[in-house]
């Protein structure tokens, strides 16, 4: 368990190897479509998060049964697209609104009605990015003032529809395939720029029937899944953290063993080498009978960043990573410059002003925009009290930053919630300082 204040001073030395937990987004759709399926699947490397476990909890609710047979390792017993049950409580989704959208677009095309709820934050961010497209298929959802959970769902028969979506969003595209999966004839996604593609790797690996053209995905309904072990990557994202602050210290040197490294991932990587960093990368050979999810190792070095700008294509794929970006660009020289970020605004935080307040805490020269911020490079850090608004990455990001005070200690308030995507997070963080 997290601890909810954590006490971060500068560290001289980053090195070591570290084995970083299992894909947040990888994990949720393992779930899922092993829940969906015909058989027993098995689950490796789950990431054993807080939200990960509770979309776990949620098919389990559903008459789904979930065996822990290991650290981090489950088998499920699917049973099919119809296989679920009508829970007798509200499904709680914790803080995930990946969790939260992608269960709305299975339970839409289910035969029982259903409610979904959230914490706080989760509460107040928007849900109309999937009732809106999930409502043309017939969907019958209801939110508190049409945009917020809790989420009323009347389940029944949809129809298909082709939809251009408005935003770059994984998790909308998500909920549109999922409930295709349930739905009679051919349901298509356009996507504006490309956006992660589990869902799409994954439901081919249990035997949808989908097609994938450019930005343009079909689902065609009604087709059974076929039971699969899906054993999960480290997360790309969870690396992140380890990545900017090995990249940035003078003399590091890391080792990050088996991560994800799905090209609509791992834009950090691209990111850093922009920046200056020195990053080497050896992918494993997947076999025929894995999880097309690419994985590898990763070393990085250390040494000084530079100032760049980050921007349209680039920021679907580093969406979770631009907190810790923010980080980088303070510790690089020259300006760094994030633009067409405007969803951060409704992510777990508002992260631009999260972000943008606390880097000022610690002395930085930030002007935020609408849709990012300017970050001005290499002002000294100093020590100072902020609070993370109850966010994960905001938490870590700035406990980065932390390592790199000139002086004083960073007291990061609020941080418990860290536990919703990378448990043991301060341990790992303690292993590569000294
Ligand atoms: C996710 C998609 C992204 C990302 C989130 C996880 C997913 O959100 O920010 O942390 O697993 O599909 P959007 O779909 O809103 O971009």
């Amino acid at each position: 368990m997290s601890k909810n204040t954590l006490h971060v001073k500068s560290c001289e030395k980053i090195q070591g190897e570290l084995r970083i937990p299992g894909d947040k987004s990888i994990s949720h759709r393992a779930v899922i479509l092993s829940s969906l399926s015909c058989g027993k699947s098995t689950i490796s490397n789950f990431l054993m998060s807080a939200d990960c476990l509770n979309t776990l909890n949620a098919f389990r609710q559903m008459g789904i049964s979930i065996q822990q047979v290991g650290n981090a390792e489950f088998v499920v017993n699917g049973k099919g697209l119809n296989g679920l049950s009508k829970p007798s409580a509200p499904l709680d989704m914790g803080n995930s609104g990946t969790g939260m959208r992608l269960v709305a677009g299975v339970l839409a095309s289910q035969n029982f009605d259903s409610i979904v709820v959230g914490d706080e934050s989760l509460s107040t961010r928007p849900m109309k990015r999937i009732t809106v497209p999930l409502s043309v298929m017939g969907a019958h959802i209801e939110t508190r003032n049409g945009n917020y959970p809790p989420l009323d769902i009347k389940g029944r028969q949809l129809a298909p529809i082709t939809y251009e979506l408005p935003i770059a969003s994984a998790q909308v595209k998500s909920a549109i395939l999922l409930a295709a999966l349930n739905t009679s004839g051919t349901t298509t996604v356009i996507e504006p720029v490309q956006s992660r593609d589990h869902t799409e790797r994954m439901l081919a690996f249990f035997g949808a029937d989908i097609q994938r053209r450019d930005t343009s995905i079909s689902v065609m309904g009604k087709k059974e899944l076929t039971a699969r072990d899906v054993v999960v990557p480290g997360d790309i994202s969870s690396a992140a953290f380890f990545l900017v602050a090995a990249a940035a210290k003078p003399g590091a040197s890391l080792l990050l063993k088996d991560v994800g490294l799905n090209p609509t991932r791992h834009g950090i990587l691209e990111l850093l080498k922009r920046m200056g960093s020195n990053i080497e990368v050896r992918e494993y050979l997947l076999n025929e009978n894995e999880l097309s999810e690419p994985r590898g190792d990763i070393l990085i070095t250390g040494g000084q960043l530079h100032g760049i700008t980050i921007q349209g294509a680039d920021i679907p794929i580093v969406i979770d990573e631009l907190p810790i970006l923010a980080v980088a660009g303070a510790l690089a020289d020259g300006v760094t410059v994030i633009k067409d970020a405007k969803e951060l605004r409704v992510k777990e935080s508002d992260r631009i002003a999260a972000m943008a307040l606390n880097l000022r805490a610690i002395g930085c020269e930030i002007e935020e925009f609408d849709d990012g911020m300017k970050i001005y490079g290499k002002i000294p850090f100093h020590g100072a009290k902020i609070d993370s608004f109850g966010d994960h990455r905001i938490a870590m990001a700035m406990s980065i930053a932390g390592l790199f005070l000139h002086d004083g200690t960073l007291i990061i308030n609020n941080t418990k919630n860290i536990d919703t995507s990378f448990p043991d997070y301060e341990t790992y963080l303690t292993t590569i300082c000294s």
